[in-house]
């Protein structure tokens, strides 16, 4: 039952059947040009992909950074709208493949998670909660507005705008967001759970998760998860595998199927595995795909 295919997911999972899983759990693109998988928009602005003279000539650094928007250009405008058309090219079939009553967990970025949720909602989804994952560490790249005063020798305004930055502060959380597929009209939740065996979560796995202390503080809506040295290398956006592990056993029970529509180096699948439930996952990345086989092996 458990596979991994290549391929577009908006076509492969035209192939599951209807009300066939019991889990949906995804890093889908955040659609903020991070890499060309990412580029979800018809905005041609060189400065997107970090290929801008200045952007070529500042290195690296700049290379996966996406562009700050400017708010003035159509184009930029443009941008949200058209990752919820994105979205909305997948959100029904989601729908139609979950069973009734179940989850659906989406890592989609803080800046464009408001157009995914329409989107879901617009598919027919119920948008129940946001989990935030915290993290220690993330990468920071404001920047300091008396520099830029300084290389133009505007002494005066880099001493008034000393300790001002320009950008983001420290992006220490990600949104996870939290949907249901709606149960049967004229049914109630709890005898939803007795037909489909989803639709309730699971306290008492958190509760344990605590007590082993893998960085949750309190029982709550914020998981605090410290990537491993294990959860680096194999994707450039790689999540941890104790943070899917947590989520799957949040939702479902030993045995049902978890399919992740976006799935890069497969973090998912290997949670679902360690966790004996059955996975689908789809990568369009050939690069990606052959590392989640590699990894699976290796597991
Ligand atoms: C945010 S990454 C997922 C990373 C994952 N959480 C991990 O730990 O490896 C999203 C992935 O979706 C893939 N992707 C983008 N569009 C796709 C599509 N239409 N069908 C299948 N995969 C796609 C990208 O290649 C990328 O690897």
């Amino acid at each position: 039952m458990s596979r991994i295919e290549l391929g577009d997911s908006i076509q492969l999972i035209k192939n599951i059947e209807t009300e066939s899983v019991h889990l949906i759990l995804s890093d889908i693109p955040y659609g903020i040009s991070y890499d060309e998988w990412d580029v979800l928009h018809n905005n041609t602005n060189s400065a997107l992909l970090g290929k801008s003279p200045s952007q070529e000539k500042a290195g690296s650094v700049f290379k996966t950074r996406g562009k700050p928007l400017n708010g003035w250009s159509q184009a930029d405008k443009n941008m949200p709208k058209e990752y919820y058309n994105w979205c909305s090219l997948w959100a029904k079939d989601w729908l139609r493949v979950l069973k009734p009553g179940a989850s659906c967990f989406i890592f989609a970025g803080r800046r464009m998670a408001h157009r995914c949720i329409c989107a879901m909602e617009d598919a027919g989804f119920i948008f129940k909660d946001m989990i935030a994952w915290e993290k220690d560490t993330a990468a920071y790249r404001a920047q300091r507005v008396s520099c830029v005063f300084d290389r133009r020798n505007d002494i005066e305004n880099s001493k008034v705008w000393e300790g001002w930055k320009i950008g983001n502060l420290r992006p220490l959380f990600e949104p996870i967001l939290w949907f249901m597929k709606p149960y049967p009209q004229g049914s109630t939740l709890t005898d939803n759970i007795l037909e489909y065996e989803v639709g309730a979560f699971n306290e008492r796995i958190l509760k344990e998760q605590v007590t082993l202390n893998v960085g949750l503080e309190v029982c709550s809506n914020i998981l605090k998860v410290q990537p491993q040295k294990s959860d680096r290398g194999l994707h450039p956006t790689q999540k941890a595998v104790k943070l899917m592990e947590i989520l799957i056993s949040l939702a479902t029970l030993e045995g049902q199927v978890v399919l992740d529509p976006f799935c890069g180096c497969g973090t998912t699948l290997v949670a679902a595995k360690n966790l004996n439930r059955e996975y689908i996952g789809f990568e369009i990345n050939k690069k990606y795909y052959d590392n989640i086989l590699k990894r699976m092996k290796e597991e």
